[in-house]
């Protein structure tokens, strides 16, 4: 009797013990400090010190994180690595006029979050921030399985990794710098005819339906939680009983 009682002991202790341990556990990970930050975001990243600069002499990080702060729509971001920015043809920043700096970097900037998956059904071409309207910075996306490119008519770079995601804010990495049509391309024809309101109207619409949205984060954390205080709930209860 003694020695069953002194197991019964034990027994509640390690169950105690356990519990406080798992009811000590953080519910989910913390939320970010502040409001988001792009330039904290590439810093940590990585191999961005030029997209950085860039982003900083036109003011675009500023409009970034004010535009995340003000909008619900989000952001998605595509981020070429300093490696891309070596590669381009040497004079291809400096050739650029500030206005023409800003158009190239909101070239990489969607004025709506992305999620990896929405890219298989967005439809194109995918309005950019650059320019003040639809028709003169476009991008295409296309995918294959889980490859993503992106193209500008000038050039092709492909999605390598997600830097960032938030379910507001989604960062890309791209392996080359996204050169627009309207800045690189070969000199347009003159008097190409302007695009009439209605053809217009009718690519925004395709380029501002940012499809289906089913990336809600699993919450495997807090999932564990639950089951792991049911049990702690139990034990306690079944060597309550037992003594
Ligand atoms: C964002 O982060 C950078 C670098 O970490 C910092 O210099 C800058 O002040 C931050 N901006 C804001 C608005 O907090
Ligand atoms: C974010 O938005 C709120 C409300 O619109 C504003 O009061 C605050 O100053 C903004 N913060 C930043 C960092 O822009
Ligand atoms: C993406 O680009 C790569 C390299 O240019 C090419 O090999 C691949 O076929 C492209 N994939 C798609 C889906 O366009
Ligand atoms: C994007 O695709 C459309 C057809 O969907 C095509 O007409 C257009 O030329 C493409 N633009 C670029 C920049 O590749």
């Amino acid at each position: 009797m003694r020695n069953q009682i002194s197991s019964a002991l034990v027994f509640i202790a390690v169950v105690l013990f356990q519990c406080t341990d798992i009811l000590a556990q953080p519910a989910a990970a913390p939320a970010p400090a502040g409001p988001t930050n792009i330039t904290k975001i590439l810093e940590k990243a990585g191999q961005f010190t030029t997209l950085i600069r860039l982003m900083r002499i036109t003011q675009i990080s500023d409009q970034i994180n004010g535009q995340l702060n003000d909008t619900n729509n989000g952001l998605t971001i595509f981020a070429p690595a300093d490696n891309a920015f070596s590669s381009l043809k040497s004079g291809t920043l400096n050739s650029l006029t500030d206005q023409q700096k800003v158009q190239l970097i909101q070239f990489h900037i969607i004025p709506s979050f992305i999620s990896a998956t929405q890219f298989q059904t967005i439809s194109n071409p995918v309005r950019t921030q650059a320019g003040d309207s639809s028709a003169r910075f476009p991008l295409n996306v296309t995918t294959s399985g889980n490859q993503v490119n992106v193209s500008t008519g000038v050039d092709d770079a492909t999605v390598a990794n997600t830097i960032y995601t938030d379910n507001q804010l989604a960062v890309y990495q791209v392996d080359k710098v996204l050169l627009p049509l309207s800045l690189f391309g070969a000199p347009a024809p003159a008097l190409a005819p302007a695009p009439t309101s209605g053809e217009d109207k009718k690519k925004k619409s395709a380029a501002d339906t940012p499809t289906s949205g089913d990336d809600t984060p699993s919450s495997d954390a807090s999932g564990l939680r639950v089951h792991g205080m049911a049990v702690c709930f139990g034990a306690a209860i079944f060597a309550t009983v037992w003594l």
